[in-house]
């Protein structure tokens, strides 16, 4: 694979070995060196935990990272994305991590960028967030590895949401039993890839084995005169009351950054079934694992 954009580029097969070789990465600490290449994180978008994810994968697989600063790069010049590719590619590096608030950004560049450069989108818009789903299902399979008796809630902004666009993509591929998808009506799109959409908090919690929350975009809430932070959280919050309808050992996940006492409380984000500090810790080696099957696919299957 050249360019690792979106999750209807892999197979389930492509999608499991990519699980198994950062579970691999995570429980032997035995990492191959691939000293040579350099990667540049290309961030149009506020990032913690993708950006800082990829340098440390990409230091732990011995490969150099350069982080461009775009308020004193040359694009606030003029220069454009692909001329600062082909710049950055001129000196030798070769792995770009992109992300961008415009859809299909990393897509519509991967076309244009030299044979030996490889694109890596780190989320585009409201599209998709690849590397996101890949780490939130390592989580899943290291606790509950029987994915297709599982029933899955995503709580949330699912019209605005790149990550549920990207768990929908990945929850077919791998067989998930049930996947439910909460939302306030003005955040219901207008079709779907997998699952039930529903307004109902307690059916989409509702023996769930898995609980995902995401992040309220507070500006999406003020722009719309229907919903208030206030009425968000009573109906659609993940309290622990609300957590009384899910399985009693249900997984809670949450992408980041959160907003406690929004989507989440701080009782469920601190919890003891919360697995948010997990999911981070898991976008190491994910992302380890994305960038060996860029540059060294022939070693990226040793598990
Ligand atoms: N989950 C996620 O993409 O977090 P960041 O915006 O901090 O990278």
């Amino acid at each position: 694979m050249k360019h690792f954009l979106e999750i209807s580029q892999i197979s389930q097969d492509l999608a499991l070995r990519l699980i198994n070789r950062a579970l691999f990465f995570k429980r032997t600490g035995e990492y191959p060196s691939y000293t040579g290449n350099t990667l540049a994180n290309l961030f149009y978008e506020n990032s913690t935990r993708t950006r800082i994810s990829f340098e440390l994968a990409a230091y732990k697989l011995g490969i150099n990272t350069v982080n461009l600063d775009l308020n004193s790069s040359s694009e606030k010049k003029g220069e454009v994305v692909e001329d600062t590719i082909h710049t950055l590619a001129a000196m030798g590096v070769n792995l770009f991590v992109v992300r961008h608030t415009k859809n299909g950004f990393s897509q519509a560049i991967a076309g244009s960028v030299d044979e030996g450069s490889h694109i890596i989108n780190a989320g585009d818009g409201t599209h998709s967030h690849p590397s996101q789903a890949l780490l939130d299902f390592m989580t899943i399979v290291e606790n509950k590895p029987n994915l297709k008796n599982l029933k899955i809630a995503i709580v949330g902004d699912i019209l605005h949401s790149r990550v549920a666009n990207s768990l929908q993509s990945l929850a077919v591929l791998l067989g998930i039993k049930e996947l439910f998808l909460v939302a306030p009506e003005e955040w219901h799109p207008t079709s779907i890839q997998f699952g039930h959409l529903t307004t109902s908090l307690q059916e989409g919690l509702h023996n769930a084995d898995i609980v995902v929350g995401l992040r309220v975009q507070k500006e999406r809430l003020t722009a719309n005169a229907q919903l208030n932070l206030a009425s968000y959280k009573q109906n659609f919050g993940l309290t622990a009351q609300a957590l009384t309808y899910a399985k009693s050992d249900a997984m809670i996940m949450h992408p980041g950054p959160i907003n406690r006492g929004v989507e989440i409380d701080s009782d469920v984000a601190d919890g003891e079934n919360s697995y948010i500090l997990k999911q981070v810790e898991n976008g190491v080696f994910m992302r380890m694992a994305i960038i060996e099957l860029l540059i060294a696919p022939q070693l990226s299957f040793k598990t």
